[in-house]
């Protein structure tokens, strides 16, 4: 595990309460065992987020999001693992020692502090060039594109002068080795000419990671010249496909979502304008590490892309991107202007929150985009269009919300609603949509692996979480080893190991033993399957859920290792007879109240 230790991450845990630390941030009332409040994660009217003194764990009904306390704080705060723990043992008083790093690590760790330290020192030596006599033209440019002081400082903004060496010599003297420096991004090196500045001459743009730490820059020329911009290399501080320009602002924002635009110019103007949640790719299309990045600070973001047919083609790809993490979008238009810069210097802060009020849902954009390929006055043509629109409302798993689709299509583009409806049920009966294309559309979807993962394993898995007197029948018929390998059995050793030991069960310690945050949600998921299956179950009825479910599992179990003996083994009819034995019992099974 990273950085501190378990007994480390436990002891911090323990001073921590969930629900005092939650309550710092957003509002709780009680009711029965647990605390409810509006998810800090989606935007929503009802609460439907709740959080379990019990279990030490928050779970959301309405998106899915849920965790520890640690969790909490990495989503919320937008913290590493490490810093949620440092911020926590802050709170609580508590001293804490990270583990002894390996020689390997400490290096390292010692080359990334000095690149971050280099790129600090170049962006301080732009700015204060920006400031000196050599800097007048760059800072006319700034202020000819209607920046103010107060904006060129909040980015970081300077300027980079025409002699080669200026940076070199200026870090050099500050005692950086040549070994760091070319590993910087700042510089060029050949054996004709040694190592010379990369940026020569150019409006510099600091790029911050999350944390405001200056990873890489964007270097702009004043006038017409080619490459518009220039920017650092790929670097041990900095990937292109992980950092958003803006981010380390805009993750602070109040406003509930994210705008997502193009270019460096027009993350500043927003701000400038008072919109503070914009962010920019760098100058690549969307990747998909960048979505993951965005789908942990908000579910809602607008696209504010450029009104060229580029743009469109960017918007397009990125929607089934952000669906996939079910993400709401919704398209900003910026026409008869070329992109929110030009556009906000020509109508202001009020003209583009009207478009931000007006903003076109995706779906519809995506409709917009798709009738455009076809000439509508020719029959055929039309009900191609049609036929193609049916199949893009398939695609929504959820019939309600299939449906709201349908009416909103069929009224913007004219279309007779019950024709539409009879085509889409003719459609879904041909199954022309494969299934993989119908799961993308479906609501905050689970990630693939969540939906892998055996529902009824996963339901007993919580249930003698949060009931260990159910654990002796259960552990009666059923081994760790009998669950699914990968993360159930994990789940299902560290369980049993709790439970035996200690009579009760943890899941807060098993979730932050997995390293990848993708496993820790995926087990926080796991730990809430019988909260979600069951919360519409009444009291009487859960006994006999308990007994289907734990029958399933045994069966299934049985199931495979029967399978995987030969047909004329004869420890098949053994195992099939014991397989029997068990299922008769847990049908007797008594069992006062699950
Ligand atoms: P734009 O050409 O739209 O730039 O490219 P912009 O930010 O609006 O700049 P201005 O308003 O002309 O000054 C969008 C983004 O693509 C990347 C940059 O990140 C830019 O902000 N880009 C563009 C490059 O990396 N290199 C280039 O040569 C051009
Ligand atoms: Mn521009």
């Amino acid at each position: 595990m990273s950085y501190y230790d378990q007994e480390t991450i436990e002891e911090v845990r323990r001073a921590n309460d969930i629900v005092d630390v939650i309550k710092e941030y957003v509002p709780l009332k009680k009711s029965g065992s647990s605390y409810f409040g509006l998810c800090p994660f989606h935007g929503e009217k009802t609460p439907s987020f709740s959080v379990s003194p019990s279990r030490q764990m928050y779970h959301c009904f309405g998106c899915g999001a849920s965790g520890t306390v640690y969790q909490f704080m990495e989503n919320y705060l937008h913290l590493s693992f490490p810093e949620a723990v440092e911020t926590l043992a802050n709170r609580a008083g508590i001293t804490i020692q990270s583990k002894e790093l390996s020689g390997e690590q400490k290096r390292w760790n010692e080359r990334r502090k000095q690149l971050l330290a280099a790129n600090k020192d170049a962006a301080v030596y732009f700015y204060s060039l920006l400031h000196s006599d050599r800097g007048e033209a760059c800072l006319e440019y700034f202020k000819g594109r209607g920046l103010s002081d107060d904006t060129m400082l909040r980015f970081g903004l300077g300027y980079s002068d025409p002699h080669s060496d200026d940076l070199y010599l200026y870090l050099k003297k500050k005692g950086y080795s040549d070994d760091i420096l070319r590993e910087s991004g700042l510089f060029t090196f050949s054996e004709q000419y040694g190592i010379r500045d990369k940026f020569i001459n150019r409006a510099m743009f600091p790029v911050m990671d999350q944390y405001s730490r200056v990873v890489a820059f964007g270097g702009r020329v004043f006038g017409d010249e080619k490459p518009k911009y220039l920017n650092s290399p790929e670097t041990d501080i900095f990937h292109k496909s992980r950092e958003l320009y803006g981010l380390h602002l805009a993750r602070r924002t109040r406003r509930g979502y994210l705008i997502l635009c193009e270019g460096y110019m027009d993350v500043i103007a927003l701000h400038q304008a008072g919109f503070d949640c914009a962010v920019a790719s760098l100058g690549t299309s969307l990747t998909p590490q960048q979505v993951e990045v965005i789908s942990h600070i908000t579910k809602n973001v607008y696209l504010s892309y450029d009104s060229d047919g580029a743009g469109v083609n960017a918007i397009l790809r990125a929607i089934p991107m952000f669906q996939s993490k079910g993400i709401n979008m919704r398209v900003i238009n910026m026409t008869p202007y070329k992109d929110p810069d030009e556009f906000i210097k020509a109508k202001g802060a009020d003209g583009y929150q009207r478009r931000i009020d007006s903003a076109e849902n995706f779906f519809i954009f995506e409709i917009r985009q798709l009738e455009k390929k076809y000439d509508l006055r020719d029959p055929a043509e039309h009900t191609a269009f049609e036929t193609e629109t049916a199949k893009k409302l398939l695609t929504f798993k959820i019939e309600l919300e299939r449906e709201n689709y349908t009416d909103t299509v069929c009224r913007e583009f004219d279309i007779p609603k019950e024709a539409m409806k009879s085509l889409i049920r003719k459609l879904s009966a041909d199954q022309i949509i494969k299934p993989d294309a119908a799961k993308r559309r479906s609501e905050s979807a689970p990630s693939k692996d969540r939906q892998k993962d055996d529902p009824d394993q996963m339901r007993l898995l919580s249930w003698i979480a949060d009931r260990p007197d159910l654990f002796s029948t259960v552990k009666d018929y059923l081994l760790p080893e009998d669950f699914d390998q990968g993360i159930l059995r994990e789940i299902a050793a560290q369980l049993y190991e709790q439970l035996e030991k200690n009579g009760i069960a943890n899941p807060a310690v098993i979730i932050d033993s997995f390293d990848e945050v993708e496993d820790q949600n995926r087990a926080s998921w796991i730990f809430h399957e019988n909260i979600r299956s069951l919360q519409d179950t009444p009291k009487e009825e859960k006994t006999k859920a308990f007994i289907l479910t734990l029958s399933r599992v045994v069966r299934r179990s049985y199931d495979k290792r029967i399978d995987s003996l030969d047909p004329a083994d004869n420890g098949r009819y053994d195992l099939i007879r014991k397989q029997k034995g068990s299922l008769d019992k847990i049908a007797k099974l008594r069992i006062a109240d699950a």
